[in-house]
């Protein structure tokens, strides 16, 4: 790995090789000054104190190895406001352990919510893809209202989005290999006690590369359902991406998992027969209409797949509902197959965009 430390970095543009662009300088040397100020500069590979910056292309990754799991990054963009307040200014950060007091709102009452986005290298020339932002900032701004909480605007969002990709581009996998998972969080860090909103809020960007998200790869999955716990409620949290959502589904899918199941299809709480969502993703059935579909559609469905940022479009060999297994669909011919080559085709740039729906960065 080249890398050249900070002093070089502040008097030279060209670097082993490699120039930076101006923009590029400017953002990575604001970066390493920021650090410097604060005291957080860890060495990478060098003496201590001295801030290290990678002018590889790549990361030294193995690429076709990629699944989904974490891998540490170069950086994290960090911005916090407080209570009543309206975020302002945000900064780009070395990836990193933060701080939170041990009352922090998040870690007592579960006040914050999370995004998942996924940015492409573009696979004919320079720059990079990243999928419907505003989209995820919109949702973000719902589910603070839900949640009592400031959110950053749309612009805010994107921009932090931006630059957290930017920083760790040398992170995003070649064209085909997988793409850099963009995770914004949005968290009451303030400390509190007695249950009321925190007195600061914390709205931080991390990324890693990723390649497909179930161990199966793009081969078609196996789902169970399950109907004694539910992913919704009436007046709940289930419409919003709250993290709350998240972790009792662990149970279910721990037992499924188990079983031999890639995952669990969830079904509504009231009536207790309409499908809902798998435990990380949406879920379609093909069937020419348009209302609820109950576990009785599930018979005689053509095709189901599961949809979602992180899982993509992912063809559904069976579903197990009482112990009664039923097949679909996944053949070549399936809708499903069609839809994820059309999605990732525009994702990475190899099929126009006619929705206006990437945003180019580079
Ligand atoms: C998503 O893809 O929308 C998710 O929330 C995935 C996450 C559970 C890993």
């Amino acid at each position: 790995m080249r890398a050249a430390p900070l002093h070089q970095l502040s008097q030279k543009r060209d670097i082993g090789g490699v120039t930076l662009k101006l923009k590029q300088f400017e953002t990575l040397a604001a970066v390493l000054h920021t650090e410097f100020q604060k005291g957080v500069a860890r060495a990478k590979g060098g003496r201590q104190g001295e801030v290290y910056l990678s002018v590889d292309e790549y990361a030294d990754v193995d690429w076709d190895k990629l699944g989904f799991r974490l891998m540490e990054t170069d950086y994290m963009y960090i911005m916090k406001c407080c209570q009543d307040d309206e975020f302002s200014h945000g900064h780009l950060n070395r990836y990193g352990n933060i701080e939170l007091s041990p009352s922090a709102g998040v870690l007592n009452y579960a006040q914050g919510l999370f995004e998942g986005l996924k940015a492409y290298r573009k696979v004919n020339g320079n720059g990079f893809l990243i999928f419907r932002p505003e989209e995820n900032a919109r949702r973000m701004q719902i589910g603070s209202d839900r949640m009592c909480m400031p959110s950053p605007s749309v612009e805010q969002f994107v921009h932090a989005v931006k630059q957290t990709v930017l920083a760790n581009k040398r992170w995003i996998p070649p064209p085909g290999k997988g793409s850099l998972y963009v995770r914004p969080l949005l968290m009451g860090s303030g400390p509190i006690l007695g249950l009321a909103p925190a007195s600061e809020y914390t709205f931080l960007v991390y990324a890693a590369p990723v390649g497909n998200y179930f161990k199966e790869g793009l081969a078609p999955i196996n789902l169970v359902i399950q109907d004694e716990s539910y992913r919704a409620t009436p007046g709940g949290t289930g419409a919003v991406k709250t993290i709350a959502n998240y972790s009792p589904v662990l149970k279910a899918q721990m037992q499924a998992k188990k079983k031999g199941f890639t995952d669990v299809l969830f079904l509504d709480a009231v009536d207790n027969k309409y499908l809902e969502e798998a435990s990380s993703c949406n879920i379609f059935i093909r069937k020419v209409d348009e209302r609820l579909v109950s576990v009785e559609d599930l018979t005689d469905a053509d095709e189901v797949f599961c949809t979602g940022t992180a899982v993509v479009v992912a063809p559904v060999n069976s579903i197990t509902y009482k112990g009664q297994r039923y097949k679909y669909n996944c053949g070549e011919d399936a809708v499903s197959r069609k839809l994820y080559k059309s999605l990732t085709d525009i994702q990475m740039g190899i099929a126009e965009d006619k929705k206006g729906w990437t945003v180019e960065i580079d």
